[in-house]
């Protein structure tokens, strides 16, 4: 088990690369499924979560190579068509297996993925959609069981958008027969991503990049490569790192276009940015303005950047409100930041967030993915000594953010311990 020994204090400066999109990657992998063949992915990032994918896609059958930053993939046809629990419960992303599965191989048994650290978080809109195209679904001891001789291109809305939802219906459709409308499908970068390299794999998708995609079902697909998007949330961590510290870093080999509503909260609040084809640069102010901020389906400000964005306001120069719309009870960090001496009352969705005028060091605890980010963010700025305990949430998602952050001057250790 490691913990991050972080000394506060550090104004970041310098320029780090951003590395590729782990939501990205975790639905394309998945899409391997659909048919035989060589696969290459480039820009990979290196995490805990591409790794655990890898497992459960090797547990039926497709081989996987990992370079530093490449995964190469072949399918030579799978063994299984199960999804067990034992993996399931290590990565929610695990049910993007379900689309592919029925949709090729006409059977899919997929573990429910429960609740997590932060609430419910349902896949029904996933099994209706499956259902729509013509699955037959049973729910039995906790797994999800799909049948269906071959899918049927049908019309499918969805109440709610959805990133998982639209991205496993999307990889249920393309091998469909007929036509499918999704209605109200999630415009986020790396549902986009797949969709484009649905179409290199011979999938027939129209109006990629609107809120209603056009799926021609064919009868078969072929394998193919694909260069993964950068990481938006790892690049607005890492500009809100520097933005903590008030230091002046540039961030590069990320995509702008996908940051805009971090890059226009951060202006907000009186930092200077510049934007190049694929950097940032980020010039800080002497003080740091109280802004707020709700979380919304893209281009709206990402619900996985509200605790590093927490973290910020909580050393700013008055009050400010971050209204949590995606998933209401995503507010774990708060106690920890609490713990670092933050000033934060939550009320339902809600969060007021009183700027004190410094935290200070203490031992704190990683809950889930981007709790930990907002907990290392104030480890920076806090005055003495921060320990950030279970540091393995954070591995999911970050591929050695340490070397990143001491690449930019931060004082970060990662250390061993024995005891949780
Ligand atoms: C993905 C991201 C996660 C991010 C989230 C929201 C991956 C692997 N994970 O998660 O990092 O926080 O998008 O941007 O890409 N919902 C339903 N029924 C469903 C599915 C979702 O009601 O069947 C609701 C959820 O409770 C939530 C909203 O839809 O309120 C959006 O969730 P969704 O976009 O599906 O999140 P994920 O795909 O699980």
């Amino acid at each position: 088990m490691y913990k991050f020994v972080i000394n506060g204090g550090k104004k970041l400066s310098g320029e780090v690369k951003v590395s590729g999109a782990k939501n990205s990657v975790l639905c394309l992998m998945p899409a391997a499924i659909l048919a035989n063949g060589n696969y290459k992915f480039s820009n990979t990032p290196n995490l805990i979560d591409s790794i655990s994918m890898s497992n459960l896609l090797s547990s039926m059958g497709i081989e996987f190579k990992f370079e530093e930053n490449s995964i190469e993939i072949q399918n030579n046809g799978l063994k299984t068509f199960e999804a067990p629990y034992e993996f399931v419960k290590k990565m929610r992303a695990s049910i993007y297996v379900l689309g592919p599965l029925v949709s090729r191989y006409g059977y899919a048994k997929v573990s429910l993925p429960g609740g997590c650290a932060w609430g419910p978080r349902p896949v029904n809109l996933h099994i209706e959609g499956i259902e729509k195209l013509g699955a037959k679904v049973e729910i039995e001891q906790g797994y999800i069981i799909a049948k269906a001789d071959r899918l049927k291109g049908a019309k499918i809305e969805f109440n709610v958008s959805s990133v998982g939802a639209t991205a496993n219906i999307l990889m249920a459709a393309v091998l469909a027969k007929g036509t499918t409308t999704i209605e109200n499908a999630a415009l986020e970068p790396e549902v986009i991503s797949l969709a484009y390299f649905l179409q290199k794999m011979g999938a027939k998708i129209s109006s990629i990049g609107t809120k209603t995609l056009e799926i021609e079902g064919v009868d078969e697909l072929n394998s193919a490569n694909e260069n993964v998007i950068p990481d938006r949330i790892e690049a607005g961590t890492l500009l809100t790192a520097g933005a903590i510290t008030k230091g002046n870093i540039k961030i590069s080999r990320c995509n702008p276009n996908h940051l805009e509503s971090i890059i226009s909260k951060l202006r907000s609040v009186g930092f200077g940015i510049t934007i190049g084809d694929d950097f940032v640069s980020l010039l800080s102010p002497n003080s740091i303005e109280p802004v707020d901020i709700e979380t919304e389906i893209y281009p709206g400000f990402p619900t996985d950047m509200q605790a590093q964005w927490m973290s910020l306001m909580s050393i700013a120069n008055g009050s400010s409100t971050i209204r949590e719309n995606i998933y209401f009870d995503r507010f774990n960090h708060v106690p920890e930041l609490i713990r670092l001496g933050a000033n934060i009352d939550v009320d339902k969705n809600i969060a007021v967030v009183k700027g004190v005028e410094k935290l200070t060091g203490a031992k704190v605890m990683s809950t889930d993915l981007r709790a930990s980010a907002s907990l290392v963010l104030a480890g920076l700025v806090a005055e003495g000594t921060t320990e950030v305990l279970r540091i393995y949430h954070l591995d999911r998602g970050y591929e050695k953010i340490e070397n990143k952050l001491k690449k930019l001057g931060a004082d970060i250790e990662r250390v061993y311990i024995d005891e949780f």
